[in-house]
């Protein structure tokens, strides 16, 4: 990004800003219809036979996140929702205990399914 940022002043940065902040936001949906369901049950009620909690309480029962603690994850593209917890879970994200703990209790087929259903909460 620095290569390019830095080609702008205050001002353009200002007009950009300002342009970003008038665009519509066109969230991501759920596009599998087979796995909406399961994926349904895992964000709002956890996975109790596996100790997975509920992602509902984190990250709220819209997706929208508790600010500065817990991010928005409602309207995520599917593929980076799946990819970030195959990464908690690898190991190779490690940025939170918690989140690690929780994907490397999950199978692909739960983290498809919720990363599937989380695309269309709002
Ligand atoms: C106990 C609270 C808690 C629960 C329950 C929880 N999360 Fe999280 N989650 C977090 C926190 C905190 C972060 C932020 C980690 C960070 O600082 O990057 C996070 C981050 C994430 C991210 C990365 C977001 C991004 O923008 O990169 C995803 C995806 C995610 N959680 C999905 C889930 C899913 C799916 C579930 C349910 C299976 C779930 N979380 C349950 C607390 C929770």
């Amino acid at each position: 990004m620095s290569p390019l940022a830095g080609a702008l002043n205050d001002q353009e940065m200002k007009d950009i800003g300002a342009y970003l902040a008038k665009q519509p936001i066109k969230p991501a949906t759920a596009k599998n219809k087979d796995t909406i369901e399961a994926g349904q049950k895992i964000y709002r009620g956890g996975i109790a036979a596996k100790g997975v909690p509920a992602c509902a309480a984190c990250h709220g029962p819209t997706g929208a996140g508790i600010p500065a603690q817990y991010p928005r994850i409602g309207g995520q593209w599917s593929d980076y929702t799946e990819a970030q917890l195959v990464a908690f879970r690898q190991g190779t994200r490690k940025n939170n205990p918690v989140m690690t703990t929780i994907a490397a209790k999950m199978s692909d087929a739960e983290i498809k399914a919720v990363a599937d259903y989380v695309a269309g909460v709002r």
